[in-house]
């Protein structure tokens, strides 16, 4: 028998037309220790202050996007293989955009690690995962995701580097219809984290992989070392392998390395 919580049906639980982050809203409510079902989803029209990686800002034009957090319960999966959260919601929203774009682009979709939705060279979508922990045990995750669906104008410093499904495609989409393909892919992905399966969800992630096995250059976050080196994969833990020019294999956390 699987575990209580291995079936995940996402729904929106709570939808709200301002809000500072969605992320932050579900960790206060599971914070002050409200009932969030396995699978709930907060959803908002608009980000105050949405969050991206690291100290990031999400930008998001008010109700022209999908900022939203979904709640789970993992506790059938090992803090070690956390990382899996990523792969399978990174997964889930790369399907969704590839549905709803024409082949040519479509074929362009892929996952930047650890887990940006690109097309082409442009990024789409960001995925924030947080998790709380009790123990050596996931006592919750929030699964943060930010997908550019109708956003029309970004701001100039991300002019080059984002893009939407509405810009690339020249025409605007239903946010209810994009929002319950991406919930529908949430919960059929939810059911890989299952351990026989771990595998499988590994090897999907992978073969959407942005820049596998392609030389290219990597900066060093402290000091700002640049170098020359090939992905090729990321480990369990989440971690970036690359392999160096001068030979050899190391692996970087996310804080250590960024794509240049
Ligand atoms: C990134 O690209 O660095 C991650 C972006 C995650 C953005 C989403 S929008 C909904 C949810 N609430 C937040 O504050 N952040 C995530």
């Amino acid at each position: 028998l699987l575990p209580v919580n291995t079936k995940l049906i996402p729904k929106v639980a709570r939808h709200f037309e301002e809000l500072e982050s969605t992320n932050n809203a579900v960790i206060r409510a599971l914070n002050a220790g409200e009932e969030i079902v396995n699978g709930a989803v907060f959803i908002s029209d608009a980000q105050t202050a949405g969050r991206g990686q690291g100290t990031n800002h999400w930008f998001a034009s008010p109700g022209a996007n999908l900022t939203l957090s979904m709640a789970a319960y993992p506790d059938h999966l090992s803090v070690s293989r956390l990382f899996a959260l990523n792969q399978l919601s990174g997964l889930a929203v790369a399907d969704t955009v590839k549905k709803f774009l024409p082949e040519g682009l479509a074929a362009g979709v892929r996952l930047k690690w650890p887990n940006d939705v690109y097309v082409g060279q442009q990024k789409i979508a960001g995925i924030l995962v947080q998790n709380g922990l009790r123990g050596s045990s996931v006592s919750w995750s929030v699964i943060g995701i930010g997908l550019n669906v109708n956003e029309n104008s970004f701001p100039e410093s991300l002019q080059q580097s984002a893009t939407s499904l509405a810009l690339l495609t020249g025409h605007n989409f239903n946010l209810q219809e994009v929002l319950a393909f991406l919930l529908e892919r949430l919960a059929a992905n939810y059911q890989l984290i299952s351990p026989d399966l771990l595998r499988e969800l590994n090897e999907r992630y992978h073969q959407e992989l942005y820049r596998l096995n392609v030389p290219a250059r990597y900066q060093l976050t402290e000091g700002g070392e640049n170098f020359f080196a090939v992905l090729r994969g990321v480990n369990e833990a989440g971690q970036l392998r690359l392999e160096l020019a001068e030979g050899g294999e190391r692996v970087f956390s996310l804080r250590e390395v960024r794509f240049v």
